[in-house]
C-alpha cells in the first residue's frame, strides 16, 4: 500500500496493522495487488513513471571526499589511481572546490579555474568524467555585481519567500542563504543558465546535489526551539487501545505558543525518531512556494531540485544527464539518482547499506549506493575498506566511495598490499560485470524491475529467503553473499536450492541444499551465479569507456536439469555508445538475446 502524500508523517508498522499520521495533504491511497513482490514494484513504477537510464560511465567506479584542499592534491589521488592500475571512472570533488562555499565559483587559490577546466580536460582524455557537488542553498550576502547566481537569481524571482513575502534567508556552507524554488517555472530556466556558465569554465559531466531537505543550519524562522512547550501525551483514545502499544504513542503537541503559524501543528510527527521541532533545521514552515506553503511542499525539495537539474544538465551538455541527490521522493528515479547520506564507517552502517540499497531499488530509485568505506564515525580500517570495495562492487547501481574533512585518506590507492591489490581485483570486476549492469538498467528502464534485489523476488516460493537481508540477488543471475563481520574468512549463506549455482571464480558448480559455509578469505566476496543465466561480460581496462574497446563474454551458466529443446540457459544485452539521449527509443542500440540448449540432460 502507498499513501501518495508529501506532508510530515509517522507510518507505524504494527503486527496486525499499518498506522499512517499525517498532518496533511491529498489521501491519495493506491493498494498493488502483484501477486508477486516483483509485480508489486512493477505496478508502483507504472504509476511513478520508470527509472532513468543512466550513463554507462555512471555505472563505473566513483571516488569522492571531503578535505581535497588543492588542486594539486585532487591530481595527485587521481594520479596515484591511474599509476597503480586502480580502475576509477569518476572524480568527484566536495565544498573545497569552491571559492568560500559559493556555488558555480572556484577558490582563486586552491583550485584556480583555468587549471581547474584543464584537469578537466585531461580526465576526459583518460576515459574519466567529473562530477561535482553543488548545493541549492544561495549566498545572499555578496556585494551587488559580485556574485550573479544570487543577482540574477533575484532579478528572475526564483527564491523561497517567508510569510511577510521578503526573501526567506537561511543559513548554509557559505552563511547567509536563500533558497531557490525548484518548483517555480522560472526556477529551472535561471538554474540552467547558473550551470551552463560554470561549465564553461568547467566542463563538469554531473551534478551531486546536497543538503536539499533542504538543509538549513538555522531552525525555520530561527526562534522555534525557544517556545517550545513539553510534549504531553496522546489522548487516551490514540494509545493502546488502538493498537499503537507497540510503537509507544508519539507526544500530541496541542496548540503551540502562536496556533496561526503552521510550525505548531496539532500533532507532531517524528517524535520518535527524536525531532523537536516540524522546522527544525530547514526552512520556515510558513515559507511561501510557487507550490504552496513550505509546510506542505517541504518533502518535494530535493525532488524539485533533481528535475530541475536533470533538465538543466542534459540541455547543457547535450548527452544523457547523471545527477545524485541526497533527499528523494516518489518518482526521483524517472529523473535521479541517490546515495544513502552521512554514514558511518562501522561494519553495522556496512550492512545496513544492504536493507537501503533494496529498498530504493523497491522505489524505482536503482542508481544507489552507500558511501563505500563509510564517511564518518572513526577512521575506516584497511580490512573494513576492502569488504565494503567488494559489497558496493557487486550491490551498489552507484559505487563511490567518499568520506569525510578530518578523516584519514580512504582511497584505494593509500592502502598497501595485499588490500590494495584486493581492491584492484574487484575494480576490475565491477568493470567485467557492466554489460550485466547496464542490461539491467535497461530492464529497469523498460520494466520496472529491481537492480539489486532481495532474494525473494527470484525465490518468491521458497519460504526460507523471505528474511534474508544479509545477501542479495544482482538481477537475475548473481547471488551476492557479502562478508559483513570483522575478522571473518568464511560466512553462512543461503543457496536456494531451487536453483543450480556455480563458483563464480572457478566456473566450479556448488552442491547446496540450502544454508552452506561459504570460504570467504579477504581477497573475495562470495558470488555465485545461477544455473541458466548467460551473462553478458567485458575484459577490463580501467574505466568504462575504455573497456567498450575491449572484447565481451559471455558466462554460460547451464542449467543441467533442463531438455532440449528447453532452454538450458538464457540472457540478454543491451549496448549503445553510453551516454546519448534517448538511444532506445530513437533506436540507436543493440539489444541481443541468447539461449543455449543442451541435448541431452547431464545432471539429475
Ligand atoms: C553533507 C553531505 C556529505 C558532504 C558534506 C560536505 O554532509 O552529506 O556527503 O561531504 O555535506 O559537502
Amino acid at each position: 500500500m502507498w499513501l501518495f502524500n508529501s506532508n510530515a508523517m509517522d507510518v507505524l508498522v504494527q503486527p496486525n496493522a499499518l498506522t499512517y499520521r499525517v498532518i496533511g495533504g491529498v489521501l491519495d491511497v493506491f493498494v498493488f495487488t502483484g501477486p508477486r513482490p516483483a509485480d508489486v514494484i512493477a505496478q508502483y513504477q507504472a504509476i511513478v513513471g520508470l527509472p532513468r537510464m543512466p550513463p554507462r560511465w555512471g555505472l563505473g567506479f566513483h571516488l569522492c571526499r571531503w578535505g581535497y584542499n588543492s588542486l594539486a592534491r585532487a591530481i595527485e589521488i587521481n594520479d596515484m589511481m591511474v599509476n597503480q592500475s586502480l580502475p576509477r571512472d569518476v572524480a568527484w570533488l566536495d565544498i573545497d572546490y569552491m571559492d568560500r562555499h559559493l556555488d558555480f565559483t572556484t577558490d582563486p587559490v586552491a583550485y584556480p579555474t583555468a587549471a581547474f577546466g584543464a584537469w578537466v580536460q585531461q580526465l576526459h582524455a583518460n576515459g574519466q568524467h567529473f562530477v561535482p557537488i553543488i548545493d541549492p542553498a544561495i549566498s545572499s550576502t555578496q556585494p551587488p555585481g559580485a556574485y550573479p547566481p544570487w543577482d540574477q537569481g533575484v532579478a528572475d524571482d526564483v527564491f523561497i519567500r517567508a510569510a511577510n513575502g521578503s526573501i526567506f534567508i537561511g543559513a548554509v556552507w557559505p552563511g547567509p542563504t536563500g533558497f531557490p524554488d525548484f518548483t517555480a517555472p522560472q526556477t529551472t530556466p535561471w538554474w540552467q543558465a547558473q550551470l551552463a556558465a560554470f561549465h564553461d569554465a568547467i566542463a563538469i559531466d554531473g551534478a551531486w546535489i546536497d543538503m536539499n531537505e533542504p538543509s538549513n543550519f538555522v531552525d525555520g524562522d530561527g526562534d522555534g526551539v525557544k517556545k517550545l512547550p513539553s510534549p504531553t501525551p496522546l489522548p487516551a483514545a490514540h494509545s493502546a487501545s488502538d493498537g499503537d502499544s507497540v510503537s509507544a504513542p508519539t507526544a500530541y503537541r496541542g496548540s503551540g505558543p502562536d496556533p496561526g503559524d503552521p510550525k505548531w501543528p496539532p500533532y507532531l510527527p517524528g517524535r520518535l525518531g527524536g525531532a523537536t521541532l516540524l522546522e527544525s533545521k530547514t526552512v520556515a514552515m510558513s515559507a511561501r512556494q510557487y507550490a504552496g506553503s513550505h509546510y506542505n511542499a517541504h518533502n518535494l525539495y530535493g525532488w524539485s531540485e533533481g528535475v530541475a537539474t536533470m533538465a538543466a544538465m542534459e540541455a547543457v551538455r547535450g548527452k544523457r544527464g547523471f545527477v545524485i541527490s541526497r533527499s528523494t521522493f516518489a518518482t526521483s528515479g524517472v529523473h535521479n539518482g541517490h546515495w544513502l547520506g552521512d554514514n558511518e564507517a562501522t561494519w553495522d552502517d556496512l550492512y545496513y547499506s544492504i536493507p537501503g540499497t533494496l529498498t530504493f531499488n523497491l522505489m524505482g530509485i536503482p542508481l544507489v549506493g552507500a558511501d563505500v568505506c563509510g564517511f564518518g564515525g572513526p577512521n575506516t580500517t584497511a580490512e573494513l575498506c576492502t569488504r565494503w570495495q567488494q559489497l558496493g562492487a557487486f550491490v551498489y547501481g552507484f559505487y563511490r566511495n567518499h568520506n569525510t574533512i578530518g578523516k584519514a585518506e580512504q582511497a584505494p590507492a593509500v592502502f598497501p598490499d595485499p588490500y590494495q591489490s584486493y581492491m584492484r581485483a574487484v575494480l576490475n570486476d565491477r568493470l567485467r560485470i557492466v554489460p550485466y549492469l547496464y542490461t539491467l538498467f535497461h530492464l529497469a528502464h523498460t520494466q520496472g524491475t529491481a537492480v539489486t534485489r532481495p532474494l525473494f523476488f527470484e525465490f518468491a516460493s521458497d519460504p526460507a529467503v523471505v528474511a534474508i537481508d544479509t545477501q542479495v540477488m544482482l538481477g537475475n543471475a548473481l547471488l551476492v553473499s557479502p562478508v559483513l563481520t570483522q575478522g571473518a574468512t568464511s560466512r553462512q549463506a543461503y543457496l536456494p536450492p531451487a536453483a543450480r549455482w556455480y563458483d563464480w571464480y572457478t566456473g566450479a558448480a556448488v552442491a547446496s541444499t540450502g544454508v552452506t559455509t561459504l570460504a570467504a578469505p579477504l581477497s573475495t566476496i562470495p558470488v555465485h551465479v545461477r544455473g541458466g543465466a548467460i551473462v553478458p561480460l567485458q575484459d577490463p581496462n580501467m574505466t568504462t569507456v575504455r573497456s567498450a574497446l575491449n572484447p565481451f563474454r559471455l558466462l554460460v551458466a547451464l542449467d543441467t536439469r533442463s531438455v532440449a529443446p528447453a532452454s538450458a540457459a538464457t540472457g540478454s544485452l543491451f549496448w549503445d555508445d553510453g551516454d546519448s539521449l534517448q538511444s532506445y527509443e530513437s533506436g540507436a542500440c543493440l539489444v541481443l538475446s541468447w539461449a543455449a540448449t543442451v541435448s541431452q540432460a547431464s545432471g539429475s
